[in-house]
């Protein structure tokens, strides 16, 4: 069954707390992919993601390295979260060469964003979160998570 649901955020805040609300649906081996234009977020969310995720860094996009690596825990137990920013992705090939595949089916949580450099690499469990542009402070956000078998 595919499933799906949208909500409107009005601040950085309420994109945090929409990325709080995503974390409680993660279990190790999930890649969410972040979908908007620049501005629109995603890096917020994803900080979100970490602060549930019990991360201690300061989530950043990563920017010369394309992934940051952050220690965080899941009910409990630790868990390794990669952090993809691919916006300066030259080609899929080349996230190949960095071994991404094992990230992706691995037992970590992968949150990745400007994903469409490398949809071909992601695999079809990948939840995806849309983050779209409503006002000038406000954002609509659209998860959504594929038909399982
Ligand atoms: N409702 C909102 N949700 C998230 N960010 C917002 C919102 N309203 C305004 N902003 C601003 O939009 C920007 C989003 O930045 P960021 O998360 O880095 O976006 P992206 O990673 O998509 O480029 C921040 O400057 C933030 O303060
Ligand atoms: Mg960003």
């Amino acid at each position: 069954m595919s499933d799906q649901y949208a909500l409107r955020s009005h601040s950085p805040e309420e994109t945090r707390l929409a990325g709080g609300r995503l974390a409680a649906e993660l279990e190790p081996g999930s890649v969410v992919s972040f979908h908007g234009d620049l501005g629109t977020g995603k890096t917020c969310m994803i900080q979100g993601v970490c602060q549930a995720l019990h991360v201690d860094d300061y989530v950043t996009s990563p920017t010369f390295i394309l992934i940051n690596e952050y220690a965080g825990a899941l009910r409990g137990a630790p868990i390794d979260i990669y952090h993809f920013d691919l916006y300066r992705l030259f080609s899929a090939a080349e996230l190949e060469d960095l071994g991404a595949e094992e990230y992706f089916y691995g037992q970590g949580i992968c949150l990745i964003e400007w994903p469409e450099r490398a949809s071909e690499l992601l695999p079809a469990s990948c939840l995806k979160v849309a983050l779209e542009h409503a006002g000038p402070e406000e954002r609509l956000i659209t998860v959504r998570r594929p038909p399982t078998q």
